[in-house]
Order: structure tokens, then sequence, then C-alpha cells
């Protein structure tokens, strides 16, 4: 492979015959982390531009260094420009993540002037800016941090990545708000946007593409923070329900959920007891608080049981956040599980979305959630009728159900 300065990205001021343009001279750049990999489409694109965002203290600087040494331990020149710590401090970090660094050059700089100028002097495959927040230009007088400096300063480093043919990493800030001006503004100047998130009170971390113009944003990376740094997560349901144990417990119930195209199964808690005084009390974690009430009053509708008079709490195991539809089901058999005492059977995996009048609506990915489970060794598998159409034989008992009342019969 030549060195990046001299492999320009293909720029051509002629038209050219789609057919005949051959697709080997696009260079894909891999780290060899494979949940890295694929989030990024299969490899990295030569002159292509990625953020990273993600908010403060989640482990974005982590996860590109480590990311940074990977591709140099394969031969490829890496630049990492810090605005935001000192080169020792990075040097400090890289000893404890086991960095050795032989490809990669650091400098802490925020001047965009300077930065360009550090270009030049360096011949490389892939830049890395930490953070775009930092980064200002001299001719403007706003300061750093500031749209037009984050458009400015980004705007131009991309064309120079696009012009010279390295890969360019731009780390962004985004508050849990989310709706930082910064990376915001960033998001439609990049080829591909990974917001990498997690929650402080847990160990794992997601690396999730929310634009990706050279692969599929239905990818998950997970990833699990130690004190090494980040660690790939291969089988991220074995993590998910790692503390599941064999005792059979009311309450908890185990939801074949899809992240992306991932299928990963995952714990759903309930808890409900009698509300003492007051409105009844109905707290989530990980599931959206306007779900909840709204499966509570079909369970209350459909099943003739009241819940004016409890309070229901209700979590995902390692502080996972599900959104998709395809959990109902889980969670009402979780809360009617702890508010009867009685346990769902171990081996039991359960997926199916709940409609207004009770039914159990299909859901997409059955079969990969399926094969999740089997391979995890669960027995059986409650999912919607529906699906199970055209489903072949597997080495789990496939049991489909089409209204949550059935599903109860199923279950308990
Ligand atoms: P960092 O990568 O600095 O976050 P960001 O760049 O997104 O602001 O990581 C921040 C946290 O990660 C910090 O609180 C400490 C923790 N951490 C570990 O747990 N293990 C490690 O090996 C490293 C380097 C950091
Ligand atoms: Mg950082």
């Amino acid at each position: 492979m030549s060195r990046g300065g001299k492999s320009k990205a293909e720029v051509h001021d002629k038209a050219q015959k789609l057919s005949e343009i051959n697709p080997e001279t696009v260079v894909g750049f891999k780290s060899g982390i494979i949940e890295f990999d694929r989030v990024l489409g299969g490899g990295l694109l030569s002159g292509s531009a990625v953020l990273l965002a993600g908010e403060p203290g989640i482990g974005k600087s982590t996860l590109i260094l480590q990311a940074a040494e990977a591709y140099s331990r394969r031969g490829l020149n890496v630049l990492y420009i810090t605005g935001e710590e000192s080169v020792g401090q990075l040097k400090k970090r890289a000893d404890r993540l086991a960095v050795m660094g032989k490809n990669l050059s650091v400098a802490n700089l925020t001047s965009l002037e300077q930065i360009f100028s550090c270009l030049e002097e360096n011949q490389n495959h892939i830049v890395i800016i930490d953070s775009i927040q930092t980064v200002s230009s001299d001719y403007f007088e706003s300061p750093p941090g500031t749209i037009g400096q984050i458009r400015e300063s980004a705007g131009r480093l991309i064309e120079k990545a696009k012009k010279d043919g390295f890969s360019l990493f731009l780390v962004g800030h985004v508050t849990k708000e989310g709706l930082v001006a910064g990376p915001k503004v960033l998001e439609h100047m990049v080829d591909a946007v990974l917001y990498f998130e997690g929650d402080s009170q847990h160990f794992y971390r997601l690396l999730r593409p929310v634009k990706n113009r050279y692969g599929s944003t239905f990818e998950l990376g997970v990833f699990e923070m130690t004190v090494e740094g980040l660690r790939e997560v291969e089988n991220p349901s074995s993590f998910f329900l790692s503390d599941f144990g064999e005792m059979q417990r009311s309450g908890s119930v185990v939801a074949a959920s899809c992240e992306g195209n991932r299928p990963i199964l995952v714990e759903i808690q309930a808890l409900v007891s009698s509300a003492s005084y007051g409105t009844p009390q109905r707290v989530a974690g990980g599931i959206d608080n306007k779900r909840l009430a709204l499966l509570l009053a079909i369970l209350e509708k459909k099943i003739g049981i009241p819940m004016g008079g409890n309070d229901v709490f209700v979590s995902v195991a390692g502080g996972l956040k599900l959104t998709e539809p395809a959990i109902d089901l889980t969670l009402l058999l979780s809360i009617y599980s702890s508010l009867k005492d009685m346990p769902v059977d171990i081996a039991t995996v359960i997926a199916g979305e709940v409609g207004l009048s009770g039914e159990v609506r299909p859901i997409g990915m059955a079969e990969q959630r399926i094969n999740e489970a089997a391979k995890l060794g669960f027995k059986r598998i409650i999912l919607p009728e529906q699906n199970l159409k055209g489903i072949s034989e597997k080495n789990i008992e496939i049991i489909g159900v089409s209204s949550l009342e059935r599903a109860l019969e199923t279950a308990f």
C-alpha cells in the first residue's frame, strides 16, 4: 500500500463509466477490532470522514486511541491530534492501554493552521482530531467550540482528507440532551456518524452508526469498559444475562430483543407491589415510561387485572435501553409474573409486540431471535403466531401466540 499522501483519493475531473471503475482501487483500512470495523461497514475508506460522537467521559478518546493502535499495528501511519490532553497525558493513557504506538504520531494542537502544517509534515493514512470542539482557525474571531469555528475547521479538514486521501476521524462531544449544536452541524458534512453511548453506571458501551454512506446503519458494536480500556463483547447476550443464574425468580423474564440487526437476549425485571398511598408509582429503567403506562392499561382492560392499586417498577438488566415494541410481551409477562409471584420457566425466551386490543403482533427478525435463543441453550421461545410461517425446525421449542391471554396461559 502506498503511503497516505501519495495514494490520493481518486479525484477526476472527467466522468468515468461506473462499470469501468475498479472497486479494488477503493482501499478500506481495517483495524482488526471486529466490532469497530463492522460499524464502519467493513473498513475505513481513504478520503472519508467519520464523526465519533458521544457524551463527555463515555470513552471516545479511549476507543479512538485503541483503534489508532490497531491501525498502526497493521502498518498504517496514524496521526492523533489532541486538543484536550497534553502529549504526556496521552502517553500515560497509552501506557495504561498497552498502546505501543509504533506508527502513531501525536501532537497537542488546537489551531487549525498549525494542524494543517502538521498534516503537511506527516504522510498519514489516518488522522484523528480529538476533539473538533477544541480546534479553531486563527482567522476567525469566534472562540473555539462555536458553530462557526466547528463548521470552518471540520469543513477544511474534510476537504483536505478528500484531497490527500487520508481517512479522518473527528471526535465530537454531545451532552445528555443530545442536541448540542456542534456535532449536529457536522452530521451532514461527514460520511459516517458513529455514536458511542452507554451509561456511566454500567460498563457496557455501544457503538452505533446513525449515518453511514458506505455501510448499514443497522450495525451495532458492543464493548465493555475495563481498567485496561475497552474490550470487545462478541456475545452481547451472555453479557446481559450474566447474572441470571439458575434460580427461578418471579418478575424476571428474558426478552429476545434486537439492537440494529443484532439479536440480544436481555433480562427484563419487574416488581409490582401494592401502593401504600396516593398515586401509584410507575418507574421504568431502560424502557419508555409511556409505553409502560400503555401496556399496564392493556393488562387492566384486556386481562381484567386492576393495576390502579399497585406500584410498578421495571428495569432492563445491565442498564441497556430498549426501544423496540417487540419487548412488549416480555415486559407484560414480567409484570404479571411479579404480580402473581409466579416465575416464568427460566429456560424460556419471549418476544412480541402487543396491540391495543391485546393481540400479539408480528415482529421483525424473528428467525435471528430464535437462533440466538437456541445458541444460548434456551429450551423454548414464545413468539407471535404470525412469525412462525416459513420458519424451519430449530434446536428449540417454538411456541406461537396470537393474544396476550394465550401468552399468559402458555407461560405460566
Ligand atoms: P475517555 O476516553 O477519556 O472519555 P471521552 O473521551 O469520551 O471524554 O474515558 C473516560 C472514562 O473512561 C474515564 O472516566 C475513565 C474510564 N476509563 C476506564 O475505565 N478504563 C480505561 O482504561 C480508560 C483509559 C478510561
Ligand atoms: Mg476525550
